[in-house]
């Protein structure tokens, strides 16, 4: 089976202690975890050590970090390497999410070098893809985001990208509280192994898990994960408050 993984991107949110309490009310008791699923917690850069030995021998449970620089060294003032990640123990990293898209300007040429430095030292790149209201209203969605795919991901072999992780997650879903419906999430997420299937083949495809986000909630995501192509969530606001959360990891297939 396909990993199934609750994902949470705590973005620029909650400072050490409210993140400590997060975590306590998190861990405690904590939910346990099957084979096959996982719980990720990609958090600022200063508390990735911190999460990381909390989750110290808690099966399943890893810790991402939520970018990293397209170079593995050098005079980037600010910048974190997916090499020093590495060295830190790091094994998840999110890469492209549609808000540095934005407001970083990152472009898919730099993503698809950010997704080999990743994979060069052994992190698990988790790739955001997702189209804008316009081009969701004007119905050309699952091309744009087959662009996205194909720019970003292409230059891989299929034993690399099997190491992939991919989320779905529509622009005008993302903090609005507008989730995409069951069908929207399961046609486009169709949509994305058929385009990994072409490219790579349907078994390379299937091994792929493919990540919804846009206002995941704890009241949604057990509609949401129980389609066939849905492999779990990437959650932002749901993931700060630990009920919502831990509903949500409940609700993994
Ligand atoms: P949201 O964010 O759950 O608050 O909509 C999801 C994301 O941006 O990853």
């Amino acid at each position: 089976m396909r990993k199934q993984i609750a994902a949470a991107n705590w973005k620029m949110n909650l400072t050490l202690p409210e993140a400590t309490k997060l975590l306590n009310e998190l861990l405690e008791n904590a939910e346990a975890l099957a084979d096959a699923q996982e719980v990720v917690l990609a958090v600022p850069f200063p508390y990735l050590m911190l999460v990381k030995e909390r989750l110290k021998g808690m099966k399943g449970y890893r810790v991402a970090a939520q970018n990293c620089h397209h170079k593995l060294a050098g005079a980037y003032t600010g910048e974190v390497s997916a090499s020093i990640l590495a060295s830190l123990g790091i094994e998840d990293c999110v890469l492209g999410h549609s808000e540095r898209r934005e407001y970083q300007q990152e472009t898919d040429a730099e993503l698809s070098q950010k997704v080999d430095r990743c994979l060069e030292v052994g992190i698990r790149p988790i790739f955001c893809c997702g189209e804008p209201l316009s081009v969701r209203e004007s119905g050309a969605q699952d091309e744009f985001v087959a662009a996205q795919i194909r720019a970003g991901l292409f230059h891989l072999s299929p034993e690399a990208i099997t190491g992939l992780v991919i989320a779905y997650e529509p622009i005008w879903a993302i903090g609005t509280g507008k989730t995409a419906s069951s069908e929207q999430a399961q046609e486009m997420h169709a949509s994305i192994r058929k385009v990994l299937a072409d490219q790579y083949g349907s078994s390379v495809a299937n091994e792929i898990p493919i990540l919804y986000g846009g206002s995941v909630k704890g009241a949604n995501a057990a509609e949401l994960f129980a389609n066939p192509d849905v492999d779990g969530g990437l959650v932002g606001g749901a993931s700060l408050q630990a009920n919502e959360f831990r509903q949500i990891m409940r609700a993994l297939k």
